[in-house]
């Protein structure tokens, strides 16, 4: 499609950027172009979100907003991807009739096929995955498995694209079945991906000047896949994927508190690359509340697991998910997950409130009967005490230096440099124009310095801090 144009926006998380980047690579392998301007495209694709409610209402509002330029344009194609599509694709037609396309997230190697689709016999155009109501074939299951891999496999990212951080998923799908979540529907069964596979797109992605590779799966820390008759563990990958020249870093997310084995703590403290952070999601304080979600821990295994975690690596930062107001859940209850935050010293805590999801045993079992406002209130709360935590911590960190990924200029300085440029002053480097980039603990941090320093690491003293952001000054020496 020499000279058309596509305007991609992302919602939700690191599986759906990835799968962005992914589609974006097979889009532009035909010629499109991609294009900032929604109105003016010839495509437009919502790659969607579907773990709470409110994230497919903003994809509705998104689509609302087609209306009018679809009108202006009837060749313009809008399609929708992701986690929605699969989910509702009749919801979807059935509200948004000018949605031409929807593709789930387990077939996205087939967007430039479902494009010509719809241009050829101006149709609906649709694939979803079967597997997700887990009651298919052994073989149909191998063939959506081929069909998936071959979109990861097709990665081919473009010369001008910023790859310094990048994702390399590891796993898909998810087994656990927390009775809150949509994403074992959506997502389909787990299933990790070989570990050469990986290991060639972690060097392919260092060629083109990644110096930091996460991993990403659901339930990452239960990665395993066989390897002459012997399993390759998360652990395994960690080391290999360290091994790869010119990457500096190397993550991981999301683990799933049932599953970490020692191995993974052993490589975060004896291999170098393997940065000290960690993202676990505990969901809630409340041994009832956990066994509600079907989360298969209690709390007290999830302290144990952060105290075991600490003796490995004393300083590992670790970072947690929270849902208030889950179905049922007493101020009591609330209270516990106060104490636990108290108790675990995290680095950076994401709150959610429970949001029903249709399919899943929570919607279809359990009253949603926090009212909104309670939820409101407990979501503050949460997230106010972590604050004040993070701060008291942070402060400890003044007059220390720590290691920054420098990624580019900060949020205040890009916006400084769009003023200069709409006024059509020429944007120029100044002496205290502020750079940003993280710490092996995935810790903000904006200091003044030069441009040149995008995609280094550099050593930075701490001057200041708040719950959220560390400020300093380069260590030149
Ligand atoms: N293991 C996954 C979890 C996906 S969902 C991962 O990679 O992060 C991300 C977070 O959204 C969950 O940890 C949970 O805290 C929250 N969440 C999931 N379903 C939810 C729901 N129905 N309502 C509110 N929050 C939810
Ligand atoms: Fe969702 Fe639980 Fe899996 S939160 S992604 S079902 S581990």
């Amino acid at each position: 499609m020499q000279g058309s144009t596509v305007y991609l926006e992302t919602m939700g998380c690191q599986m759906n950027v990835l799968d962005s980047e992914l589609v974006m690579g097979q889009l532009r392998a035909i010629g499109y172009r991609p294009v900032d301007d929604a109105a003016k495209a010839d495509v437009v694709l919502i790659n969607t979100c579907s773990v709470r409610e409110h994230a497919e209402q903003k994809v509705l509002s998104r689509l609302g907003a087609l209306k009018k330029p679809k009108k202006d344009n009837p060749d313009m194609i809008v399609g929708v991807i992701g986690c929605m599509a699969q989910r509702d694709p009749d919801g979807i037609f059935g509200k948004m009739p000018h949605v031409d396309l929807v593709c789930g997230p387990g077939e996205l190697n087939k967007v430039s096929a479902l494009l010509e689709e719809v241009r050829a016999n101006r149709t609906h155009a649709i694939a979803l995955s079967q597997s997700m109501s887990r009651r298919n074939t052994v073989l149909q299951r191998a063939l959506e498995h081929d069909s998936v891999e071959a979109l990861d496999l097709s990665r081919d990212p473009a010369p001008d694209e910023n790859l310094l951080q990048a994702y390399v998923r590891v796993q898909r799908g998810c087994d656990k079945f927390c009775t809150f979540c949509v994403v074992p529907f959506t997502r389909g069964p787990e299933r990790c991906r070989p570990p050469a596979q990986i290991l060639d797109e972690a060097r392919m992605l260092a060629n083109r000047g990644a110096k930091e590779v996460t991993l990403i799966g659901q339930t990452v820390n239960s990665y395993v896949h066989p390897e002459n008759s012997r399993p390759v563990r998360l652990a395994d990958l960690l080391v290999r994927v360290s091994d790869v020249a010119g990457i500096e870093r190397v993550r991981f997310v999301t683990s799933y508190p049932g599953d970490f084995t020692d191995d993974i703590f052993e490589a975060m403290r004896d291999v170098p690359k393997v940065c000290e952070y960690l993202h676990i999601p505990v969901q809630s304080g409340s041994d009832a509340v956990l066994k509600r979600m079907r989360r298969q821990y209690t709390v007290g295994q999830y302290i144990d697991l952060l105290d075991r975690a600490r003796e490995y690596v004393p300083d590992i930062a670790v970072a947690s998910d929270f849902i208030v107001g889950f179905c049922g859940e007493t101020q009591e209850e609330h209270e516990s997950s106060l104490r636990l935050i108290e108790r675990c010293r995290f680095k950076n805590l994401f709150v959610f409130k429970y949001s029903p999801r249709p399919g899943t045993v929570a919607d279809r079992h359990n009253h949603d009967d926090v009212p909104e406002d309670v939820k409101r209130t407990r979501n503050i709360e949460l997230l106010s005490l972590q604050e004040r935590l993070a701060s008291s911590h942070n402060q400890t960190l003044i007059g220390t230096t720590v290691e920054v990924l420098v990624e580019g200029f900060s949020k205040a300085a890009l916006k400084a440099q769009e003023a200069e440029q709409l006024r059509g002053e020429e944007v120029a480097w100044r002496r205290t124009d502020q750079l940003a980039g993280r710490t092996r603990k995935d810790q903000i941090v904006v200091f003044p310095g030069k441009p040149e320093d995008i995609g280094l690491l550099a050593d930075i003293r701490i001057n200041a801090v708040t719950a959220l952001t560390l400020h300093g000054e380069v260590v030149r020496d």
